[in-house]
């Protein structure tokens, strides 16, 4: 009886505690039965101080940290409610005879080590991965008796991942698209299962070092050459699947050691680069139907080629029979179909190879048929080393691309049927006597006037050769005519719009006294072009390079006063900022660093990059209006801001004798701040990433709108690739979880400052704050734990605002409320600004007229249209610009231009 009492007592006082912290619960429950169920159970597992038992280690308040039973020989199930245990950080189960269904295991967010491998569970759920945030290491390989499950798409979430090992564990469907998010992943085993389908297009770029997709059931099918991206693959074993295509060009995999492809379906020559991978060892690939030459591997790497088992030319080394290379190009560039390959094998085109016809002495490839094959690809300008050949069929596939001109050489021609293709460009023109057909090719001969009447027309041409070419010649004129009219319109509208502009500008200058009711981003454009026009004569005031504002180092001494001390503006981390006034009084911050602050960035990237944020324009984003390098100097010229940081209005108020911003004015720097960055977001697929979001980067006008400042930070991350790893930048307090631990950069990191920042407005209280106790010090920890009911958040208001007005507190709930969310610890389970936007603009809305909003908010289309021009020749060559959602967001989100930008196209010249 006073076991049991004092037990009572116990869980009473456990209660209590429950209730006061919402942390501890106990374990001890699960683990009893745990102790029960495993048989035999560990000699120590007895007793109820389980923290005491073998293999089992606890925490200070006897919470389960870690469980061990690995290579037990112990038969059992995992106890149901395992997932209890919310202080579990390692389950390693290996090697025993365990059985049953696995046990959920999520929302063990703590838990970072599970191995189950070699045993007999008989199925996984499919939530078992979810809310496993911090989750590194995984096996469950060797389980033959799990019943067949797929790989779910949320494993995505489990950003942390390291490896993931799941060999012989009766998995089916595909690989999902998902390694994107798992950038830590480096161990990725998934043999003998019954996986179908491609390689994932995101292993490209991916940090996969050990790959083991072998000996699926049924097969991955598809082509190998995502793994050309794949530059840190140290071993990949392939072998026993349905790949098809030839070998990838693996140069940039410069660490593989271990390549096995054998028994799949590659076709094709062994690229030359594959040979000289310099860390190669050991390679596979007999059984597959690979042509041409035998591959020669140094004498380190242990090959098996499978000469009899290939579709080699030669079973010794050696370059193949002129005819047979020719050929095999002529497969090259059809894809290397496996058609093709099972037959064109051995070094003698004329011996049994299909399509292919030779002369009487059988030496000589005389015709080549590849009608209705569905083949895709396009026409080899090889065909023309067969000087033998009279006949060429290649009518009815779906072939693209020109057909190459070096073919009207070929002497003996007498047949060319290109006839139902997808071909395009330039008809050639082929000597008389040559029957050639092209009809059913809507977009041959569309390239303009180089194409002589009757091309191609032969005295011997078909009917369907004329009527295929007039359907041709037609589509094209009008595809042409059209081109020619919209470019001509572009250009017209462009060039007096640029006109439209200069005039408008030099108005204004001239107008400089009744220009007071400009609106500020003109004030911009004024100050750009009075630095261009006031050097007239000695070119010292400003040159423009390459669409770059480069102001001279004698303007700026000029304009800051010798960059004397009372025009000194702040200090930041990376140089002083200083005030300057032009001669008729406008104003302009000038920020001067020493070269090194920018990194080792030479020369050429800081112009690059300059030149890149010159162009980054938007009524909430401080403009750079312009730059100077002077010696071991980098000056970068800003639009002032006169009423300066948000951290000054909001921290420091009182040192300034100023007052507390209002609840109204802070929720409209939100919106500001947000638009801004949205657009950041929304320019060139989402490459631009502000890292360094913080009220003192936030700069705010007479009017108390925000402008968001300090694109030193701002990167453009390569092409497909939204995230990058660079080192970290960026202020402590407003660093992303995972961009502190890993790193790794993407517009979330952004959503996290950008939530800290509404959590400052609120509270009034600094991101991290020394002075205050270490529960209270970072500010994100303590408002998630504070704001739990709106009782919480008003006591955790900054005292300034008022609290009595209810439509100020909905506002302030509402904001709190999206705080939380922006500042969630998983990146996936962050809003995009957008979503930001949206919460905010009804907020802001109320306080307004809303007339005024929309004269602010108005966009005028005559406006964006060199910002497109503009956007078309910054990213020319790249002509994903066109067609792509981020664009016309881009278009659609830039309120007004400052026509300043119009100087940035000097090579249009109005004047
Ligand atoms: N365009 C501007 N107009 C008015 N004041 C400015 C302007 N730019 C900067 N300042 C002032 O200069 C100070 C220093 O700015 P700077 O961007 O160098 O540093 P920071 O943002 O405070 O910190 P960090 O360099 O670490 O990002 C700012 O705090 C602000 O007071
Ligand atoms: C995990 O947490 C989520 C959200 O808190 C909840 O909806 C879900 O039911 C939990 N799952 C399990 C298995 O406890
Ligand atoms: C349990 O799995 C092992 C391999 O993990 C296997 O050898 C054994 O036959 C299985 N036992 C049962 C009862 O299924
Ligand atoms: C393997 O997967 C394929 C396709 O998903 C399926 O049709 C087949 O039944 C599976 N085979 C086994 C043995 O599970
Ligand atoms: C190898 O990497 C370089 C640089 O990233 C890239 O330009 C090149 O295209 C890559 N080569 C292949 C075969 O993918
Ligand atoms: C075969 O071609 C070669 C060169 O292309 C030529 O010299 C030879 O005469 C040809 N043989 C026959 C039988 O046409």
């Amino acid at each position: 009886m006073a076991y049991h009492n004092s037990r009572h007592l116990r869980l009473l006082c456990l209660t209590f505690f429950l209730l006061l912290s919402f942390t501890a619960a106990d374990d001890a429950a699960v683990m009893q039965s745990f102790a029960k169920t495993l048989s035999p159970a560990p000699t120590t597992w007895t007793g109820t101080d389980f923290c005491t038992w073998e293999g089992i280690n606890c925490d200070k308040s006897n919470r389960v940290t870690s469980i061990n039973i690995a290579s037990k020989s112990l038969t059992g199930t995992l106890p149901p409610d395992i997932n209890q245990l919310s202080q579990l950080k390692s389950l390693a189960v290996q090697r025993n005879f365990l059985s049953g269904d696995l046990p959920t295991l999520a929302n063990l967010t703590l838990l970072e080590q599970v191995t189950l491998d070699t045993n007999n569970f008989t199925s996984i759920p499919p939530d078992f991965f979810l809310g496993l945030n911090n989750l590194q290491n995984f096996s469950i390989s060797f389980n033959s008796d799990l019943s067949s499950w797929v790989l779910p798409e949320t494993l995505s979430q489990n950003t942390n991942l390291q490896s993931f090992l799941a060999s012989n564990a009766k998995i089916t469907g595909t690989i999902p698209d998902i390694f994107g998010s798992l950038l830590n992943l480096q161990n990725l085993r998934l043999s003998n299962n019954n996986l179908t389908g491609n390689l994932p297009p995101s292993f490209g770029g991916s940090q996969i070092q050990n790959l083991w997709l072998n000996n699926q059931l049924q097969g991955l099918s598809g082509t190998l050459d995502v793994l050309s991206s794949m530059n840190q693959l140290s071993q990949a074993w392939l072998q026993v699947n349905t790949f098809t295509g030839a070998i990838p060009d693996l140069s940039n995999c410069t660490i593989l050691f271990d390549l096995q492809l054998r028994d799949n379906q590659l076709t094709g020559l062994v690229p030359q680069s594959l040979m000289s991978l310099p860390k190669l060892e050991n390679v596979a690939i007999q059984n597959n139907k690979l042509q041409g030459p035998l591959p020669v591997f140094q004498p380190r790497v242990h090959s098996e080629l499978g000469t009899d088992t290939n579709s080699f030319c030669l079973s010794t080394p050696g370059p193949c029979d002129p005819q047979v290379t020719s050929l095999l190009d002529v497969a090259g560039a059809l894809g290397y179909p496996m058609s093709l390959a099972q037959s064109w094998k051995d070094n003698d085109a004329c011996k049994g190879w299909i399509f292919i016809t030779c002369d009487s002495s059988g030496k000589n490839v005389t015709s080549v048929s590849f009608g209705k094959q569905k083949f895709s690809g396009t026409i080899s300008p090889s065909f023309a080393k067969l000087t033998s050949l009279r006949s060429i069929s290649l009518n009815d596939n779906n072939l693209m691309g020109p057909i190459p001109k070096v073919l009207t050489s070929l002497p003996n021609l007498q047949l060319l049927d290109v006839s139902n293709n997808n071909l395009s460009g330039d008809i050639p023109v082929f000597p008389n006597g040559v029957r050639f057909t092209d009809g059913g090719n809507p977009l041959l001969g569309t390239g303009g006037p180089s194409r002589t009447p009757g091309s191609g027309s032969g005295p011997t041409n078909t009917t369907g050769t004329q009527s295929g070419t007039t359907k041709g010649v037609s589509a094209g004129m009008i595809v042409g005519i059209v081109i020619g009219v919209l470019v001509f319109v572009v250009i017209i509208l462009f060039v007096s719009y640029k006109c439209y502009i200069k005039k408008r500008n030099q108005k204004q200058v001239g107008n400089q006294e009744k220009g007071k009711d400009l609106v500020k981003n003109d004030h911009v454009g004024v100050v750009v072009d009075k630095l261009h026009t006031e050097g007239s004569g000695d070119k010292e005031m400003s040159v423009f390079e390459g669409g770059n504002v480069v102001i001279s180092i004698q303007v700026l001494r000029q304009v800051t006063g010798n960059f004397n001390e009372e025009n000194i503006l702040g200090r930041g981390g990376f140089g002083v900022v200083y005030k300057g006034e032009l001669h008729d009084g406008t104003k302009i911050a000038v920020k001067r660093m020493e070269s090194g602050v920018m990194g080792t960035k030479g020369l050429k990237e800081f112009q690059a990059e300059i030149a890149v944020l010159t162009k980054v324009r938007h009524r909430h984003l401080v403009a750079l209006l312009g730059y100077c390098i002077n010696g071991n100097e980098r000056l970068l010229v800003y639009e002032y801001m006169p009423q300066g940081t948000l951290s000054q209005h909001l921290f420091e108020w009182r040192g300034n004798n100023g007052n507390p911003l209002n609840w109204k004015q802070r929720v409209s720097i939100a919106l500001d701040v947000g638009r801004g960055v949205e657009y950041l977001h929304s320019l060139a697929q989402q490459s631009f990433i502000h890292r360094d979001l913080k009220p003192s980067n936030i700069l705010l006008g007479d009017d108390m709108r925000a402008k968001v400042a300090d694109f030193g930070l701002v990167k453009s991350a390569p092409d497909g690739k939204h995230s990058l790893e660079t080192k970290l930048a960026g202020t402590f307090g407003y660093l992303a979880p995972e961009y502190a631990a890993t790193g790794r950069v993407t517009t979330k990191v952004d959503v996290y400052a950008f939530g800290v920042v509404l959590m400052e407005l609120i509270t009034g209280r600094k991101a991290l704050d020394e002075t205050l106790p270490e529960d209270k010090s970072h500010l994100v920890t303590w408002f998630r734990r504070a704001i739990s009911s709106k009782q919480d958040i008003i006591k955790s208001m900054d005292q300034t605002l008022e609290n009595d007005n209810e439509e100020t507190l909905e506002s302030i709930f509402k904001v709190a409320e999206l705080a939380g969310h922006c500042t969630a610890r998983d990146p996936y389970q962050r809003p995009d600004m957008g979503h930001a936007v949206n919460v905010l603009g009804p907020l802001v809305e109320r306080w307004k007229p809303s007339r005024t909003e929309e004269e602010e908010e108005g966009i005028d289309l005559h406006m964006s249209l060199p910002q497109v021009l503009e956007r078309w020749q910054a990213d020319e060559g790249t002509s994903r610009m066109f067609g792509d959602d981020s664009f016309s967001q881009t278009v659609s989100s830039v309120p007004s231009m400052p026509s300043g930008i119009g100087d940035t196209f000097d090579s249009m010249n109005c004047r």
